[in-house]
Order: structure tokens, then sequence, then C-alpha cells
């Protein structure tokens, strides 16, 4: 009998790392919008009634325009932008082997690595697309703001493949602690400002109010929108990294090679799916295209996890609400804690947005996922062991989900089953090991936002459209 390259556990090393041929990445994205038993509902302009797509041409262009409107299921990805991917993609599906072994679970741990990619994190997948079809719609220049500065340095990296200037507005606690992030983006030939900044009119109110804010996506948002459409040559376009339905769509090829992967391993279908959840863009790249499958009837739990410092979707409202600390955005309907929410200066600053994705929203208002909310130091403590375990060290965004996972393979462990869990591994932590360091030095603590807080911010709402 031929012998199996078996380890201790009795899993065969090959099917540790799987991984796809470069003709295997996907050529189509998958639009989760056409499959949602109840159809998303319109974004609103102030007058509550939807916007057109010329409304948004002052900020993007047609052709993203067009996608985030899109009803196609399926839109065909251009080989300009799969010859950008192809640098790192398909990225490699794991089994976690030694994790696995850690936590003694009898469940099947899989993990989709993202960190591969030249920004480390999944984030190039949608920035490369952006990037390329601005570039195709003659746009000169991008501004975007970022969080942890992983979307930032994504777009930095986009934008140089294509030949596109590029200005980031960084929220100023994350600019302060992640100073490399400004190199990579600066080596990739972005400009990085801290935000909020004296170079927008949006930033200027903010500083005089609150002149030592910790800054917020919704404040930082506000500045690169403002940056883009006041330059009057219509050359400026604004991205962003998350939230919305063509950010969604693009980030799908996660989740159809992960399908493809499990395939691979010999796995009929995950019976957990678990991505960690700011605006929804990861977690949703890996979730929807399983989402699709539990629409048509399989049985799969799918679990966005969030802070509990930023709990959007456990606590936050079904409502519509603007995307930005100054309404430069249309009302959108989502899970929010309104738009003035100021969260605490948790590390993983890609994780403290106000509100979340339209579609992840509608999914979960529709019972087709089951968020959670954990809180900081039991991430950092599940980081610490997937690190020690597996040898990656996660971006602290990312470990929400290992901690998830984690509760997961207990669960399987305390009731015998033998579980597929599979996560997205959205980033690597390298550029945010201060984070790590402060953990160590025993400096974090865990943040449970007040209700009061909460029902404050969004009094600020009351007047805009309900989701009926
Ligand atoms: C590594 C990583 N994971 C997750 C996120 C959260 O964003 P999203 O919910 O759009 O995936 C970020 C955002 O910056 C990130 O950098």
């Amino acid at each position: 009998m031929e012998s199996k390259p078996e380890n201790s556990y009795g899993v065969i090393f090959m099917t540790q790392r799987i991984v796809l041929a470069p003709e295997e990445m996907p050529k189509q994205w998958y639009n989760f919008a056409v499959d949602l038993p109840k159809p998303p509902k319109p974004y609103l302009g102030p007058d509550g009634k939807p916007i057109t797509p010329e409304m948004m041409a002052p900020i993007f262009p047609m052709n993203l325009i067009e996608q985030e409107m899109c009803t196609d299921r399926w839109v065909d990805i251009p080989d300009g932008i799969r010859e950008i991917l192809a640098k790192w993609r398909p990225s490699p599906l794991h089994r976690a082997v030694s994790f696995e072994k850690a936590l003694g679970t009898p469940a099947k741990i899989y993990y989709k690595n993202e960190s591969v990619s030249p920004a480390g994190s999944h984030k190039p997948n949608s920035a490369v697309a952006q990037a390329w079809y601005n570039k195709q719609a003659g746009t000169k220049a991008m501004t975007t703001e970022t969080g942890a500065g992983q979307w930032g340095s994504a777009l930095a990296f986009a934008c140089a493949q294509v030949g596109l200037e590029l200005k980031v507005y960084m929220v100023r606690v994350s600019f302060d602690q992640k100073p490399y992030r400004k190199v990579m983006m600066q080596t990739w030939g972005a400009d990085c400002i801290s935000s909020p900044s004296d170079t927008t009119e949006a930033g200027r109110r903010v500083l005089a109010e609150m002149p030592d804010t910790p800054g917020s996506l919704g404040i930082a948002i506000s500045e690169a929108v403002e940056a883009a459409v006041s330059d009057k040559t219509g050359k400026t376009k604004y991205g962003l990294g998350s939230v919305l339905n063509h950010v969604m769509l693009h980030q799908t090829i996660i989740g159809q090679e992960a399908k493809l992967q499990l395939k691979k391993a010999g796995e009929k279908q995950p019976d957990v799916v678990i991505g960690c959840a700011g605006g929804g863009s990861n977690f949703a790249g890996l979730a929807f295209p399983f989402a699709a499958d539990k629409v048509a009837g399989a049985k799969i739990d799918i679990v966005p996890v969030e802070p509990t410092s930023c709990p959007s979707i456990t606590r936050g409202k079904y409502t519509y609400d603007i995307g930005d600390k100054s309404g430069m955005t249309p009302l959108i309907l989502m899970h929010t804690l309104g738009h003035d929410f100021v969260p605490s200066p948790i590390h993983a600053g890609g994780l403290r947005y106000h509100g979340m994705s339209p579609l992840v929203s509608a999914a979960v208002a529709q019972g087709i996922m089951a968020p959670k909310s954990i809180h900081q130091l039991e991430c950092f403590e599940a980081a610490v062991l997937f690190a020690r375990t597996e040898g990656i060290i996660v971006a602290p965004e990312t470990s929400h989900a290992v901690a998830a996972v984690i509760q997961e393979a207990k669960q399987a462990k305390e009731e015998g089953k033998e579980k597929v869990i599979l996560f997205n591994l959205s980033g690597h932590g390298l550029m945010d090991l201060k984070g790590y360091q402060s953990y160590f030095a025993g400096e974090l603590s865990d943040y449970e936002l007040p209700q009061a807080q909460i029902d404050k911010n969004l009094e600020a709402i009351k007047g805009f459209p309900s989701a009926e």
C-alpha cells in the first residue's frame, strides 16, 4: 500500500495548504444583491428620493456607479484587473492543523489567507478594480480615507499599478499608532494626511469643535469626498474601501476561490463561515458565495464578528443613515450606531466604523447571518495562540475572526462534533505590532459601549427614513 505523508494529527501534509492553479482564478464576481430574498432598498438623497447615477457622478466614475447599482448575478472581471490580481491570486486556503491540535477540537478549521497580497490584506482585491476602472474612465487622481492604514496602502499600491495620483486621509489615532503604514503609502507614491486635517472644510470644522479627537472613519470619509468634489475639472474621484455594493462585489473572488479549494480538500461545504466585519468587505467577500447556498437551502452558520466597543450590527439600529460625518454621502439603509459616533481608540482601527455594508445589513436583517461581538483582550489572546501555532501574526481586525473561531471550536468539542469551520484571515499584523506590544504590556482593556451613548447618537438621526 502506498504510504501517506501524514503528521501526528492524522492530516495529510498536502491538505494543510490548498492552492489553485493561476487559471483557476475566478473570471467573474458574484452579486449577492440579486439573491437576497428581499431586494435591497435604494440609496436616498437628502429629499428622501432614490438617488440617480448622475447624482453620484461627481464622486465616482460611471463604470463603478453602474456596478454599484448592478442587477446582474455575475459580472465579468476585465483581463486588465485579473492580470494585476494574478501577482498574488489565487490566495491559498490553509487547514489550521496546529491550531486545531492546540484547541483539542474535533472541528476542522480552514482559513483563506488574504495576507499574501502586496499590501498585506484583502483590500487590494477592490483597490485594484477601483483604480483600474477609474483609469479607464479618465480619472487622473483619487482620494480616499483609511482607518488602520490597510485600505490606504492597498489603494496606493493599486494606483501605482495603473498610474494614478492618490491622497489618503488617515484617521488620526491610526496615523499616530502606525507610522509605517504612511511610509508604505509614500513608497507607492501616495500622499497620506492625518484626519481631521486643516486641508478641508469638514476637517477644520471638526478640529474647531474637538481639537483632541482621535478622528473617525466618518470624519475621514467627509474629508476625502470633499477633496475629490472640490476639483472642478472632475478628474479627481473618490474610492471607498468597504461598505458599498461594488466593493463587496470585488471581494467575492475570495469566497469563490475558497469554495473550490474546500472541494479540493474533500469538504462538501463548511458548517460555519466567519469573518471580522468593519464595513463588511472581507466578511462579505468570503461569505456571499456561501450565503447564496444558504438561501438555496444549505445549512451554514454565517457569522460576522465585530468589536464590543463598536457594535454596529449587534447593537446598532437598522435604519437609514449617512455614511460619513457631515453628509457628503447618500442615505444608506444599514445597521448604524449613528454617524456622530466616535469609537474608542481600540487597535482594530479598521473595525471602528459607525455603519455596515447595506448588503451585509440586509442579510442580517433577513436572518441569513448571525453577528456577534467580542472584546479586544479575548481577540489578542486568540491572535497570540494562532501566531504560536499557525505562525501568522494576524491583524488586530482579523483577531476578531480568530476569537470567534475558538468559540466555535470549543463548542464543537463540547458537542463532540466534527464541524468544518472556515474563516477569512483578512490580513497580517506586521504593521500593527504596537497593538501586540500594548497587549503584552498589559495596557489594553475591554470596553463595552454604554447604551446611553448609542441612544444619544441615534437621537441625531431620528428624522431619517426608517427601514419600512
Ligand atoms: C486586515 C483587515 N481586516 C478587516 C478590516 C475591516 O474591513 P472590512 O470589514 O471592510 O473587511 C480591515 C480594515 O481596515 C483590515 O485592514
